[in-house]
């Protein structure tokens, strides 16, 4: 693409910062939360939500923890303003939450707004004007000077009719005003709009004033907006009289980066939505902002133990679909599909368990998926022709109690690995589990022991074996150093294989109600290893089994086809 000079920066990096923030390393304190699903967020979906959807999300919303939740624009539209009015007139609103609404500067419609709040205990009002150089020009095609006599306009409005309020014993409410299209406007500008706002409206730190600082469309990497946020901070009066509130939106991708610098340049509120739904490409998503904090130590005073459940009823309600890598909450951000991540997070959990640490270190999982509802047996080690041997010998370990000697389980791998790439699919634990009672456990295709008594002298044994080959009973009578060698003997003359018994290994089967032995035994053919496995109530009834399947491979693979 070539830069043809189309392109211009639109945004203004202030002068006059320290930038001392940049030193800071974290968040300590989480911010105020404002949710504007309901509003920036409802504006943005192809079909918005119905009175009854708005209302199973502001459930969510408290349910999550949220205590300021913009409900809506009530001047707006019929829905609006129902909806506002039956929250309020059905008890909707807990005690401890304050809704917001959001008003243009126009007189009709400020009326509206306050007419949409009666009843209400605790409301924020937000008064909004663009004041970017792109909309004063463009759009409302008028000077500052104008566009800041918008502002004192709708100032001085919502301060009589809050009086007014007052005299009528209504609710609290609490002023915003946000200098909307705010990155495109000059800081000195903004400053002085803002102050205008300010000096009319009289905060005091009991009585505090919310500065909204919006990033309507992000025009400027993450450390300028913050140098902005910097910049207003230290020029707008009485700062202590003012909470001073963030709004990024993501055009850029930034919106997260945006809010986390610009908390630490001084903002003190968040607004954002859940997933970061929002006009174009959406609002910072305070799922992920939250669980930044909280993966650094810090508790952001949002619940989001449960973000399937989340997710679910957001997606419903909206019509929007979670993104699959979206952080923490898509489908697949705790999945590893890859050998060496699966092998690294197994052996994570393995050391965790045994060091018995609090601390969460676990490699390629920045959280524990269990702290956001996640179930680690179906969110974190998937299968597919990208995994490996750790991953499913995990699998067969933690969800089957099969505990595949290491050199089994790297066969098994390549084994699962060549399944799933030849289906071309992802395979479920259970598949796994599938796999591997076929083609490894107790098989008898070819051959079988059928019976076997063994008669023992010190280290020598003799088994009278009753073994079924190409569809016959044979008796047979052989010779080892022990009953699995003596049976080996016999499997080995009547196929006509010589293999040597290589390996065998075996456990109790952990289960509810099986009082089972899985064992697992190797032979050497031609150089080859084969693997198989037996399970049975009897521990020696296992290890024949498992010989059995070794050898019944073994078959197999020498089968002119
Ligand atoms: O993005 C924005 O500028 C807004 C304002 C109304 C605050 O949503
Ligand atoms: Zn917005």
């Amino acid at each position: 693409m070539k830069n043809t000079g189309k392109y211009a920066s639109q945004f203004f990096a202030p002068s006059g910062v320290s930038m001392d923030w940049v030193k800071k390393t974290q968040i300590t304190n989480p911010p105020i939360w404002c949710s504007v699903d309901l509003r920036d967020g409802n504006q943005a979906l192809i079909v918005p939500m119905s009175l009854e959807e708005k209302i199973e999300f502001f459930k969510l919303l408290c349910k999550i923890g949220f205590k300021e939740i913009e409900v809506g624009f009530p001047a707006a539209s019929e829905t609006e303003y129902n909806f506002c009015r039956t929250i309020i007139e059905q008890g909707l609103i807990p005690d401890d939450v304050t809704i917001q609404v959001l008003t243009q500067s126009r007189e009709h419609i400020i009326a509206k707004t306050f007419e949409a709040i009666k009843g209400a205990k605790h409301t924020v009002v937000h008064l909004y004007n663009s004041t970017s150089v792109a909309q004063r020009e463009q759009v409302f095609k008028k000077s500052k000077e104008e566009i800041t006599e918008i502002a004192k306009f709708g100032a001085e409005l919502c301060k009589k009719y809050r009086e007014k309020a007052r005299a009528n014993g209504d609710g609290e409410i609490t002023f915003e005003y946000s200098p909307e299209s705010f990155t495109g406007t000059e800081p000195e500008y903004a400053a002085e709009i803002c102050n205008e706002v300010i000096k009319i409206w009289e905060p005091t730190p009991e009585d505090k004033v919310i500065i909204n600082l919006p990033v309507t469309v992000s025009h400027s990497m993450p450390h300028v907006y913050a140098n902005q946020v910097e910049y207003m901070c230290k020029n707008l009066i009485g700062r202590e009289n003012l909470i001073i509130s963030l709004h990024p939106h993501n055009d850029r991708g930034c919106a997260v980066a945006d809010s986390e610098m610009g908390l630490l340049a001084g903002g003190d509120r968040i607004e954002g939505t859940l997933f970061g739904n929002g006009e174009r490409t959406g609002n910072v998503d305070i799922v992920t902002l939250a669980l930044n904090m909280y993966s650094q130590g810090i508790d952001p005073g949002l619940d989001f133990t449960n973000l399937p459940e989340i997710t679910k009823v957001y997606e419903k309600v909206t019509r929007m679909h979670v993104y699959e890598r979206q952080p923490y909450s898509g489908q697949l951000v705790f999945a590893a599909f890859s050998g060496s991540h699966q092998d690294a997070i197994a052996k994570g959990m393995k050391w965790r368990d045994e060091k018995n640490i609090d601390v969460w270190n676990v490699p390629y999982l920045p959280i524990d998926p269990s702290d956001v509802g996640r179930v680690y047996e179906a969110d974190v080690i998937r299968i597919n022709s990208q995994s490996g041997k750790g991953g499913i010998g995990y699998i067969l370990e933690t969800q089957y109690s099969l505990s595949l000697p290491p050199k089994m389980r790297e066969q098994f791998g390549y084994h699962v690995k060549n399944i799933s790439d030849h289906e071309h699919r992802e395979l479920q634990p259970s598949e796994v589990y599938d796999i591997f009672l076929r083609d490894y456990v107790n098989l008898t295709a070819n051959v079988d022991v059928k019976k076997a008594v063994y008669e023992e002298r010190g280290e020598n044994v003799t088994a009278n074996c009753v073994i079924e080959i190409g569809g016959k009973e044979i008796e047979h009578i052989s010779y080892g150093n022990g009953r699995l060698d003596a049976v080996s003997q016999a499997l080995s003359a009547l196929t006509g294989f010589d293999y040597t018994l290589e390996s065998y290994t075996q456990h109790a089967l952990e289960g509810k109600s099986s009082s089972k032995a899985a064992s697992y035994v190797s032979i050497k053919y031609n150089g080859e290893i084969y693997w198989g496995t037996g399970i049975h109530q009897d521990i020696m009834t296992a290890s024949v089994k498992a010989l059995v399947s070794a050898v019944n491979i073994l078959i197999d693979a020498h089968k002119q086809n």
